[in-house]
Parts: C-alpha cells; sequence; structure tokens
C-alpha cells in the first residue's frame, strides 16, 4: 500500500447514516439513505458541515434534486445498521431495510435508532473529483440520547480512503 493511501486511512471519521429524498420521483426509491463517513464541520456561524457523495450514487442525485438531507449519528453498538446502508434500500411500510423512521417537517426520514440526527441544507458544491462536495447549512438538530458512544469507522475494520 502506498504511503499515501495508507496516512489517508490513518485520518478518523465518524459513521452517519445519511438520508435524502428526490423532487417526488419513485425511483429507484421515494428516499435514498446510506452511510457515509467523509463528513466534517465547516463554519461555526453560519454553522456549515461539509461532506463528499459518490458522484453517481442515488444519494447525491436526490441531495442534488431536493437540496436538503439530514445526518443519523450511529451507536457504537450499531455497526450491523449502518453496514445495511451500503447498497440499494428497500422501503416497506414506515421502515427502510427493516429499520424503522419517521418523517421531519420537510419530509425527511430519521430512523428512530438513531441517537441524534442534523437536518441541513445544501449552500454550495464542488464537482472536482470522484466524489461531489457538497456544503450545507445546519438547519435543524434533534438530540434523544447524549450518552451513547458513536460508532467510528476505525472501529469497524471497515475502510473508505486512500
Ligand atoms: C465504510 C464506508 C464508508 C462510506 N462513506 C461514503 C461517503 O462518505 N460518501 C459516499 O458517497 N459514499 C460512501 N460510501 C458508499 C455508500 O455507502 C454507498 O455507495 C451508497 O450507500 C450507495 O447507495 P446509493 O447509490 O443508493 O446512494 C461508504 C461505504 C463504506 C463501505
Amino acid at each position: 500500500m502506498s504511503d499515501k493511501k495508507k496516512i489517508l486511512r490513518l485520518f478518523h471519521y465518524g459513521l452517519f447514516i445519511l438520508t435524502s429524498r428526490g423532487n417526488g420521483q419513485t425511483e429507484p426509491a421515494p428516499y435514498a439513505a446510506s452511510t457515509v463517513t467523509w463528513v466534517s464541520q465547516a463554519s461555526f456561524e453560519p454553522p456549515l458541515i461539509m461532506i463528499a457523495l459518490r458522484k453517481e450514487s442515488w444519494a447525491n442525485e436526490a441531495v442534488r434534486q431536493s437540496g436538503i438531507f439530514t445526518l443519523n449519528l450511529v451507536g457504537k453498538n450499531k455497526k450491523e445498521m449502518a453496514g445495511k446502508f451500503f447498497k440499494e434500500i428497500r422501503i416497506v411500510g414506515k421502515t427502510i431495510n427493516g429499520f424503522e423512521f419517521t418523517l421531519t417537517e420537510k419530509g425527511l426520514p430519521v430512523f428512530k435508532d438513531a441517537p441524534a440526527y442534523i437536518e441541513c441544507k445544501t449552500v454550495d458544491r464542488s464537482e472536482k473529483g470522484d466524489h461531489s462536495v457538497i456544503i450545507a447549512e445546519v438547519t435543524d438538530a434533534k438530540l434523544f440520547r447524549d450518552n451513547d458512544d458513536l460508532l467510528l469507522l476505525r472501529d469497524t475494520g471497515w475502510s473508505y480512503g486512500g
């Protein structure tokens, strides 16, 4: 493995389940839900974050269409849940891939198992690489359980980077 790859894989990341929706389209699904790790804060005032989304993913297309998304935090004991959102999703009733969700006022799914979530609106995007870098303002935040330890990429044995 090259030094570049090794070093970039030493960076620390959290794990989040991003949700979004298209503008009324139902294919491939009315919602997007996907596990992401390239997430960081980017400004105190206004409160901005940045995320990187694979150019051709449905999650990215949904965020392109609606301009809004949520990031659901993932508890340390919920690796199995995070592992269920790497592929195409299946929505049955009020569940996505078997996990119960409710809708925010803006109509985005948020998971009952998530200890917290933030809701964001895109303010800018850059398309220089194979991921789109999206800068977004945090427009809402709900903390349900503040003692929960969070799942970190390095605890999972998974890698995304290099
Ligand atoms: C450990 C791990 C971390 C990931 N992090 C990201 C990420 O930060 N951004 C991204 O676009 N995809 C990331 N992915 C890939 C997405 O989970 C996957 O491409 C996406 O869920 C595909 O679904 P979609 O096309 O329906 O959106 C990651 C995958 C793994 C295994």
